[in-house]
């Protein structure tokens, strides 16, 4: 099967994939990730699921149908074959600020074995950058108190708070 990208190349910033470490690529990501343990890397942020290929293909495909608002892109150590970092902006369509759009900041997950060489800060830079080409007027995130002084150290700053409601287990799709 020919291997697909989520997305264009035009939008990986040059300037973070230069700063990478030498054996390590920045890029959008592809539908082969599927064995290049992509999925794996999220389990660092919760519950992932057995995803099959076919599962995952249905929800790769879904994203690259509305790819001008998925942006999935994932750092790979080129040795191993493995996806080691990724994360995600969604962009969102408003009314306000005459048809403004915002961009999202979903799931920053780095490999346990490779936090600490700056590699989430490489993916927060990068998602920046696509959210500025794109043309969002502001870019956010939620995040736990922990993680607070690794966002300030990518240029983001603390505002208002998030709020929850988790729906009913019998009625959400889990
Ligand atoms: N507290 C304080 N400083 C931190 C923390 C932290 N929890 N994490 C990183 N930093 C600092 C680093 O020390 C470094 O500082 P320096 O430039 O002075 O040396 C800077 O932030 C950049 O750190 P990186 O090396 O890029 O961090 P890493 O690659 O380990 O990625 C991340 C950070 C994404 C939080 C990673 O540890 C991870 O995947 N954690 C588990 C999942 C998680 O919490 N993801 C974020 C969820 S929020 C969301 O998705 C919107």
């Amino acid at each position: 099967m020919v291997e697909v990208a989520l997305f264009d190349d035009s939008l990986i910033s040059p300037e973070v994939q230069a700063a990478l470490p030498a054996g390590y690529t920045l890029r959008p990501l592809r539908s082969g990730d599927y064995e290049r343990g992509f999925l794996k890397v999220l389990e660092v942020l919760t519950e992932v699921g057995n995803h099959t290929k076919e599962q995952w293909l249905e929800q790769f495909n879904y994203m690259k149908q509305h790819n001008d608002q998925y942006y999935t892109i994932a750092i790979t150590d080129d040795v191993n074959n493995r996806v080691v970092a990724a994360g995600t902006i969604f962009v969102e369509r408003k009314f306000v600020h005459l048809n403004g759009l915002v961009g999202h900041i979903e799931d920053i997950a780095v490999d346990g074995h490779q936090q600490g060489k700056k590699l989430g800060l490489r993916i927060i830079h990068a998602l920046m950058y696509i959210g500025a080409q794109r043309g969002c007027y502001k870019v956010i995130l939620d995040c736990s108190d922990k993680n607070i002084p690794f966002y300030e150290k990518c240029g983001f700053k603390h505002k208002e708070y998030e709020m929850v409601w988790y729906v009913p287990q019998d009625k959400a799709r889990l």
